[in-house]
């Protein structure tokens, strides 16, 4: 007798699960101090709630490449059983998308400061290069497109994200959102691919 698949098998590692969630809670933590924070304009001095929101960004671009690294170096789980081809397709673009966005965005974040000449210190240790001298002509639209994709196209694609794991929970029951979750952590019953035989 074949036996049964262990429920790990079907999951992300253990590495991919905390960086997931990590992001995932500095990412909410960002928006509110993104949202918090005074407006930055021309005559703005970076202070408290500014600097705190290079250095998170800072940390979440670490975090993310990090992540990204072990995602190319670590095979994902393949898609689950049963699972339309179009949604297993569907899932994998929008992943990518995702990482494309939180690398792009907090680069642009970078670049806009850099372009206002703040200095970025990460959490007081030590300062980031810059990236674009200041006021470098034809570089100003890196601030508006850094805020537009940050509260448009981020926030929408993590949005129809969350929906889909509701979707896999609470519709298909499938046992996708478990992947992604302590192991042992069962939120569906009807899967228990490790119960079986
Ligand atoms: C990692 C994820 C990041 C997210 C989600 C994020 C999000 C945001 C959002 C939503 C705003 C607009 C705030 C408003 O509505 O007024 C903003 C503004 C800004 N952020 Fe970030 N940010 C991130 C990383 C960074 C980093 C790493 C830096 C710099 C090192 C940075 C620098 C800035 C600057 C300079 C602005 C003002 C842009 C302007 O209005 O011209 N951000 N950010
Ligand atoms: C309540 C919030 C969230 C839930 C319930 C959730 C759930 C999940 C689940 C279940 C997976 C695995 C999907 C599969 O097995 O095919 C996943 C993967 C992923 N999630 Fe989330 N997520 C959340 C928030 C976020 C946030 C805020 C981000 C980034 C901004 C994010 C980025 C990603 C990425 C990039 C993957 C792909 C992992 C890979 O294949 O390497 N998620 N998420």
């Amino acid at each position: 007798m074949v036996p049964p698949l262990k429920s790990t098998e079907a999951a992300y590692t253990p590495t991919a699960k905390i960086l997931h969630w990590l992001i995932a809670a500095l990412m909410t933590v960002q928006f509110a101090v993104a949202w918090t924070m005074p407006h930055i304009g021309r005559n703005t001095k970076p202070e408290t709630l500014i600097n705190l929101h290079f250095s998170l960004g800072t940390l979440i671009l670490f975090l993310v490449v990090l992540r990204l690294v072990w995602r190319l170096s670590h095979r994902e789980p393949p898609p689950i059983d049963g699972l339309p081809p179009w949604q297993a397709a569907s899932a994998r673009a929008m992943h990518w998308l995702l990482y494309a966005l939180l690398l792009v965005i907090p680069i642009l974040g970078w670049a806009n400061a850099s372009w206002r000449g703040f200095p970025i210190s990460f959490f007081g240790l030590f300062e980031l290069p810059v990236l674009l001298a200041t006021r470098a002509p034809g570089w100003n639209w890196t601030g508006d497109v850094h805020a537009f994709i940050s509260n448009y196209a981020l926030l929408g694609l993590v949005g129809l994200h969350v929906l889909a794991a509701l979707y896999h929970t609470l519709v298909r029951r499938d046992g996708v959102l478990e992947r992604m979750l302590p192991e042992g952590w069962r939120l569906t019953a009807r899967w228990s691919i490790s119960d079986k035989g």
